[in-house]
């Protein structure tokens, strides 16, 4: 680029050194990682669908597999609940949820167990022995439309939305039209709230890219400090991770959540507030 700006250059010179950086950008930006990811996209997925897994480690055995959506539980618990104390894998089927766990008060049944209440009512059981079994389908639901009782747009009809994949979770929080419940008795542990750190910002190793603010205090409110520490940022000292946007699309650090649960990775300006620097 630097050749390109001299000045006096004779503008024959000048036009080609033009085209070839646009010729240049222009592949940049089709090579396929880096064209299907820098560039924003629309969601892959309905809103609906969002951060659903379907578990079917047991799709033969059992009554079939069973359909799991985080909008209907993440706007009533933390992740750090379900994640840390519950110890559910960030990665879908890796858990080994089974009958007999559930039945054991583990995994779903922590809170699935017909006793503990919600709202006043008890949460309806997981595999249970219940022989009419009326239940069973609400969670073994794959390709059983009418099995459940709620859906998407009727649950969260009442909060804000954000253009990119549906609910805008940290508006809903902030106006208080949800409150995720951070602790299950019985199960977690009283330990005193951990300080809240900072906000910092993480330099982009490309010079054109704006640093990106990284809120401590936002992300503690669904994740606790332990859903990041060690696992997916493995030491608590700033700059030691080697971060990068390849990394982040193959699920690797912000990663790990964002474009499966947490906003999507197209939403660029969320990070990226600024843009890149040649934007104002
Ligand atoms: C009610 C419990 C619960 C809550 C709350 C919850 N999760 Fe999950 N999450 C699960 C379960 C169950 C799975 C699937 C695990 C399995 O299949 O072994 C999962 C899977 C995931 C996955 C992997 C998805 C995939 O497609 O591989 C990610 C990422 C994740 N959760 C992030 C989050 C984040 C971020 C939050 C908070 C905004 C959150 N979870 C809230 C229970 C929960
Ligand atoms: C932290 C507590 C908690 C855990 C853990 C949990 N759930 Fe739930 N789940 C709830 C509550 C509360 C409801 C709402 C129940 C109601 O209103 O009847 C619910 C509702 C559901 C529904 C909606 C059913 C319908 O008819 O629309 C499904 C499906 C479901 N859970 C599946 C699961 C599965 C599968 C797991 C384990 C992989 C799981 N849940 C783990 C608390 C939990
Ligand atoms: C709250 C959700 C939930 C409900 C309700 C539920 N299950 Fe399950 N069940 C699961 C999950 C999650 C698995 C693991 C699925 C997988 O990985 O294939 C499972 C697995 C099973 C399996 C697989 C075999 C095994 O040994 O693990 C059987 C059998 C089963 N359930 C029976 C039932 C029956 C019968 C009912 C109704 C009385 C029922 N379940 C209701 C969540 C539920
Ligand atoms: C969840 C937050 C997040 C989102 C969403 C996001 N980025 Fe990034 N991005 C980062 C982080 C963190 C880095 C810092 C990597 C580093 O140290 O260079 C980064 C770095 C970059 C870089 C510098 C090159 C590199 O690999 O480090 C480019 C270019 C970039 N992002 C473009 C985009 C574009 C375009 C989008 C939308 C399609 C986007 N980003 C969405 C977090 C995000
Ligand atoms: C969503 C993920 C996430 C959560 C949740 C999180 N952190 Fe961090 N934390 C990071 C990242 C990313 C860094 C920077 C790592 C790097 O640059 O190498 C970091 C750095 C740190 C550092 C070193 C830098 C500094 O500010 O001194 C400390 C200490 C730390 N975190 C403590 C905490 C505590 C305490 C909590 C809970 C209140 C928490 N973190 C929650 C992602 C997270
Ligand atoms: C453990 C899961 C997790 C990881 C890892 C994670 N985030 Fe998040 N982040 C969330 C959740 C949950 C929210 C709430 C909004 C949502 O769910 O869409 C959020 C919200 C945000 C917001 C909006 C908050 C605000 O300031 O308004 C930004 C920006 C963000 N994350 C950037 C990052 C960056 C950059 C990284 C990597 C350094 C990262 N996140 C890693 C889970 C995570």
């Amino acid at each position: 680029m630097r050749m390109c700006s001299i000045e006096n250059r004779p503008r024959r010179t000048e036009r080609r050194c033009r085209i070839a950086a646009s010729i240049c950008a222009g592949l940049f930006l089709t090579l396929p990682g880096f064209g299907q990811v820098y560039l924003p996209q629309p969601p892959v997925t309905q809103p609906s669908d969002y951060g659903k897994v379907v578990l079917s480690n047991h799709a033969v055995t059992g009554p079939g597999p069973v359909v799991f959506d985080h909008w209907l539980h993440r706007a009533r618990f933390t992740c750090r609940l379900c994640h840390v104390d519950i110890g559910f894998a960030m990665q879908a089927n890796a858990t080994g949820v089974s009958a007999t766990s559930n039945r054991q008060g583990f995994h779903c049944g922590a809170c699935h167990d017909g006793k503990r209440l919600f709202n006043g009512k008890p949460i309806f059981a997981a595999c249970s022995d219940d022989t009419n079994g009326k239940d069973c389908d609400r969670c073994h639901s794959l390709d059983k439309p009418g099995a459940r009782k709620y859906d998407y747009n009727t649950f969260t009809a009442e909060l804000p939305k954000d253009t990119f994949y549906g609910v805008d979770w940290i508006a809903a929080e902030k106006e208080g039209k949800i409150k995720p419940v951070d602790f299950l008795e019985g199960i977690s542990v009283k330990t005193a709230p951990m300080e809240a750190r900072k906000d910092f910002s993480i330099k982009a190793r490309l010079s054109w890219v704006h640093p990106i603010v990284f809120s401590h205090e936002k992300h503690a409110i669904w994740n606790g400090c332990e859903l990041c520490h060690p696992e997916i940022f493995p030491t608590a000292r700033k700059e030691s991770v080697e971060f990068s946007m390849f990394l982040n699309i193959e699920g690797r650090y912000c990663g790990a959540c964002h474009g499966k649960v947490a906003f999507p990775l197209n939403h660029c300006s969320a990070c990226h507030p600024q843009g890149p620097l040649w934007v104002p």
